[in-house]
């Protein structure tokens, strides 16, 4: 029984991560290089909490203007039972308490006693290996060590953890409080154990939109959501790039003709483009196909910095 849980990295994924944990009930200690970093996470996760408790108080009283504009007047009774129905099951009053289940930390140390530890530190693999020698030491033997990576080798990081078996990953997509998907993926070495664990602590989890979602999918590049996606995001730059559309009918071409809930530009920015660069010069790399090879434009943005909103800039402009 998983009951508390441990997070490395306090940026916009580690925090996110946390935040969905603590808000199922269960202890969260969260780590980053310094407190500083860790604070600013927990900053994020009282907005993310705050922001979803707020949208399910306003929703009983949107409900019933939408009735009314219909030109249906409701008695008192009736507007009672809508906010009786619609009464939030997250209302403002829990974001304390639910913010008190989690510790912040600078140490290592901190992670004994968790019965799962994951880690979302930056996509880069010689700090990824660190992390997992570190947080090993430190591990008690059962516990899952279950990284976010998106698209590194989890058998090569795995050979750095004390218990390669227990390594797992889970791989979390932004924004998890809204979105449910867990890709899980275990390592050559994980044992099956491991990965019924995780299989069930992931399904026994909830977001703010309902339940966590996992599926099992062998370690490959891009796993299965970024193998598909990522080519996406590229080729819709890559048509940028090619001056046949602009950058807003791109993205209202997929939004309005193939139903995506954000244009491929836009998510690009919210992504980050150097995490998309990434993740495309890894299929390349590791398919070998012409199909994989990153646009020349992706490539420029993230020379000049413009990574996306996570800066302010990307192909949009997020600063005003
Ligand atoms: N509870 C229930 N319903 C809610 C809600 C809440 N707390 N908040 C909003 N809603 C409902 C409401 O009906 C709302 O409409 P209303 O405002 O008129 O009442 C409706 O949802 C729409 O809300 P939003 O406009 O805020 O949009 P959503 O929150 O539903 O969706 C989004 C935002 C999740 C970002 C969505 O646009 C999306 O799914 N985009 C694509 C994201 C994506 O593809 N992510 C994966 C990236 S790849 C990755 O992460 C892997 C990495 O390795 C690269």
């Amino acid at each position: 029984m998983i009951k508390k849980a441990g997070v490395i990295g306090a940026g916009n994924m580690g925090a996110a991560i946390a935040e969905v944990l603590a808000f199922n009930g269960l202890d969260v200690v969260i780590k980053d290089i310094n407190l500083d970093l860790t604070a600013k996470g927990v900053e994020r996760i009282r907005r993310i909490l705050e922001q979803n408790a707020g949208y399910q108080e306003k929703r009983a009283e949107k409900e019933i203007s939408r009735i009314g504009k219909l030109g249906v007047e409701l008695t008192e009774d009736q507007k009672n039972v809508i906010k009786k129905t619609l009464a939030p099951t997250f209302p403002t009053s829990e974001v304390e308490s639910t913010l008190s289940h989690i510790t912040q930390t600078d140490k290592w140390s901190d992670f004994s006693g968790c019965d799962i530890v994951i880690e979302a530190v930056f996509e880069d693999e010689a700090i990824k290996k660190e992390t997992f020698k570190s947080v090993s030491e430190f591990l008690d033997d059962e516990a899952i060590l279950a990284s976010n990576t998106s698209s590194l080798s989890i058998t090569s990081l795995a050979v750095n953890a004390k218990h390669p078996e227990n390594v797992i990953v889970t791989h979390f997509f932004n924004p998890p409080y809204t979105l449910p998907l867990v890709e899980i993926v275990p390592a050559l070495q994980t044992s099956d154990k491991t990965v019924e664990e995780t299989y069930a602590f992931i399904s026994g989890l909830k977001n703010h939109r309902g339940s966590m979602v996992p599926i099992r999918v062998k370690e490959v590049p891009g796993f299965v959501v970024n193998r598909i996606l990522v080519p996406v995001m590229n080729e819709a730059i890559q048509i940028l790039d090619e001056g046949i559309a602009s950058k807003e009918d791109i993205d209202k071409a997929m939004k309005f003709g193939a139903g995506f809930p954000m244009g491929p530009l836009e998510l690009s920015d919210m992504v980050g483009l150097d995490i998309v660069l990434n993740v495309q010069n890894i299929l390349m790399n590791d398919y070998g196909d012409q199909k994989y090879r990153p646009s020349v434009l992706l490539k420029k943005l993230v020379d000049a910095g413009r990574l996306g909103k996570k800066v302010g800039i990307g192909f949009y402009d997020y600063r005003k």
